[in-house]
């Protein structure tokens, strides 16, 4: 959790999340980069331990200001170089703070500073979040991973036992901890433990590149419907999928197009009347098969309704008449189950821990408002550049 937006450690992350990319990019602009996916491939065998970092601030902190102190000492070398000249006192000024800087550099811990890293570490999924990826994911799981994982991916699978590692539960967080480039690189290539004994098989031979990376969509789907049944809250917040949208007989627009502005999803029974809300641009979403409804923009294809109903952990007969809002940022926040008189505070799904669900406020004119305010003054942030968080 961060103190507050005025907190140095997420600007200080994403700046090494950057300076990394910047490095890979730089390196494989220079041809000593090799790709995989179609996309860089990162060279070296570590990469900075970011999540680590997030939640030692004492190590943070001391790398920062051996990177100040470093920078500093760099300027005025620099700066005698550009002028030609050998400028004794810049020189000087340049070694002290050299040697200072690697004084204060912080040796003892250096091994935590430091993660394994893969060449697809910095990698992102082509397929993304969209709902397309996750229905196609979720056949891939059913075929390849629900053995030992187990249906709903807590880790209860048939073979799970027989394992030499017990499968870990998939819903508790653990994505969110992970790089996705990492995740992608231990589906195609399996996992060992600490002697380099197998723990999980390498699936290189029967999940395809891009299968590799709609599974992972899927997982996440999962994770947010299983922790939605277990906790009544998503415990990591979760994107808005991506889906094709119709609006009054115009051209196919991507969802994310909207981004900056408040949305709400709406699964509606086949043809139902949908009234529009000033607050929102309102999607409606058809079950498949089913007729359109009477709303100004209706999402397209048949994936947006089962994609739906994984994120809302139920069954997709089950998925009628409830509703989502995004937030301006794209994040899935609040939720209201079929069968409730309107909404109520508890449906902001996506909040964050300590606050808990809010009770009272059920005038159903104002609980919305009431649950739109909350949203708005709880964005959500992402700690660890890649992994979002709430505040
Ligand atoms: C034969 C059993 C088995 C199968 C099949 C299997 N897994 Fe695993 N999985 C494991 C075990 C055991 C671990 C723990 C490995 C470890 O921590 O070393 C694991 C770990 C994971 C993790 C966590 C990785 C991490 O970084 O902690 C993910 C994600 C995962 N599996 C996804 C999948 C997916 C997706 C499939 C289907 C393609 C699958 N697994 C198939 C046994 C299995």
């Amino acid at each position: 959790m961060s103190p507050g937006s005025s907190d140095w450690l997420p600007a200080w992350l994403a700046l090494l999340e950057q300076a990394q990319q910047a490095l890979l990019a730089a390196l494989h602009a220079l041809g000593l980069a090799t790709e995989l996916n179609g996309q860089p491939a990162w060279p070296f065998a570590q990469r900075l331990a970011l999540e680590v970092l997030a939640i030692d601030r004492g190590l943070a902190r001391s790398l920062l200001l051996a990177v100040l102190v470093l920078a500093l000492a760099l300027l005025p070398a620099l700066a005698g170089l550009l002028w030609r000249r050998t400028r004794r006192p810049l020189w000087a000024g340049a070694l002290l703070g050299l040697g200072a800087g690697l004084a204060l550099w912080p040796w003892g811990q250096a091994s935590l500073l430091w993660a394994p890293a893969v060449p697809s570490s910095f990698q992102h999924s082509p397929s993304g979040f969209s709902a397309a990826a996750i229905v196609q994911g979720a056949q891939r799981y059913q075929q390849l991973c629900v053995a030992c994982h187990g249906a709903s991916g807590s880790g209860d699978g048939p073979l799970a036992a027989q394992q030499p590692l017990w499968p870990p539960n998939l819903n508790r967080g653990l994505l969110a901890r992970r790089r996705e480039g990492e995740l992608w690189w231990q589906l195609q290539h399996g996992a060992q433990d600490a002697q380099g004994r197998p723990t999980m098989p390498s699936f290189a031979s029967s999940l395809s590149s891009s299968d590799a990376w709609q599974l992972l969509a899927y997982l996440q789907a999962q994770a947010a419907g299983q922790s939605l049944r277990e906790e009544g809250r998503w415990l990591q917040p979760v994107a808005l999928p991506e889906l094709a949208v119709r609006c009054e007989g115009g051209p196919t627009r991507p969802l994310r197009s909207w981004t900056g502005q408040r949305l709400r999803l709406v699964a509606v029974a086949g043809g139902a009347l949908l009234r529009e809300d000033p607050r929102f641009i309102t999607i409606a979403v058809s079950a498949p098969g089913q007729p359109a409804s009477a709303a100004q923009c209706q999402a397209q294809g048949p994936e947006a309704w089962a994609a739906l109903a994984r994120i809302a952990g139920v069954a997709p007969t089950e998925l009628a008449g409830t509703q989502f809002i995004a937030d301006r940022q794209g994040w899935l926040r609040a939720r209201n189950p079929p069968g409730t008189a309107g909404w109520r505070a508890e449906d902001l799904v996506c909040r964050a821990e300590a606050n808990g669900a809010p009770s009272g406020g059920r005038t159903p004119a104002d609980a919305l408002d009431q649950l739109i305010a909350r949203m708005d003054a709880e964005p959500v942030r992402a700690v660890v550049p890649g992994t979002p968080h709430l505040p």
